[in-house]
């Protein structure tokens, strides 16, 4: 079984993932928590790169390409042994972003990206993915305090540095997946408490079972 977290920045993805792994593991089900990009060694040096506030003049199509990198050595690395391994993987952000981030919010043509993910995924997909929703200026308001209470290493702002258009078109652009492959995707409301939030993301697990959940 394989489950994605999507949503904006400071839509309590961390936080999510990080209280159901533990409800999964009490039911008896081998997990393994990751993200994207930066889960292995070389994503690790990749998410450096792509995350450096410094980098301003990256060109959109290095961007794409180095999460699609990230994302090739993830796939082969972590996500394929863990499924083969019958474990459930929990993913922090996914495919869907690229699609999103690169394609909605840059204006990659999405053609293009679904033709580079054939060639990265294969037909790997997520059982479920999960949009944590809410609105920008909320999200971006919880963002800015984590970056701001981090201590040491550089700043990994260089997305909540870009304008509020940009971010509404991201949450737009997962509403649009959302609208169009019902089957796969879940919307949550993630404005409200993370208890809240915690117990709809239970549920809709759970209720997963029986359907492939091991
Ligand atoms: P994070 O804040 O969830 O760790 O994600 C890092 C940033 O990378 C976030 O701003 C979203 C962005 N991103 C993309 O633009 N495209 C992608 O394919 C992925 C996985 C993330």
């Amino acid at each position: 079984m394989f489950i994605s977290f999507e949503g904006i920045e400071g839509s309590g993805k961390t936080t999510q993932i990080k209280l159901l792994i533990p409800v999964l593991q009490a039911k008896g089900y081998e997990c393994i928590a990751t993200r994207e990009p930066g889960a292995t060694k070389i994503g690790h040096k990749i998410r450096a790169i792509l995350l450096d506030a410094a980098h301003a003049t990256m060109l959109p199509l290095t961007e794409l390409l180095l999460y699609e990198a990230d994302r090739a050595q993830h796939v082969h690395e972590v996500i394929k042994p863990a499924l083969a391994a019958n474990k459930v993987v929990v993913s922090d952000r996914f495919f869907d972003a690229t699609t999103v981030y690169q394609g909605y919010a840059r204006g990659f043509d999405l053609e293009l990206i679904q033709q580079i993910h054939r060639i990265v995924l294969g037909g790997l997909r997520p059982d479920l993915t999960l949009i944590l929703d809410l609105p920008v200026h909320a999200g971006l308001e919880r963002a800015w305090q984590r970056i701001n209470s981090q201590s040491g290493g550089l700043p990994e702002d260089r997305f909540e540095k870009e304008a509020i258009a940009f971010h509404e078109k991201v949450r737009q652009g997962y509403l649009t997946l959302a609208r169009g492959e019902p089957e796969r995707f879940r919307v949550i409301d993630a404005s409200g408490d993370r208890q809240a939030v915690h117990r709809d993301i239970v549920e809709i697990v759970l209720s997963l079972h029986g359907q492939g959940l091991p």
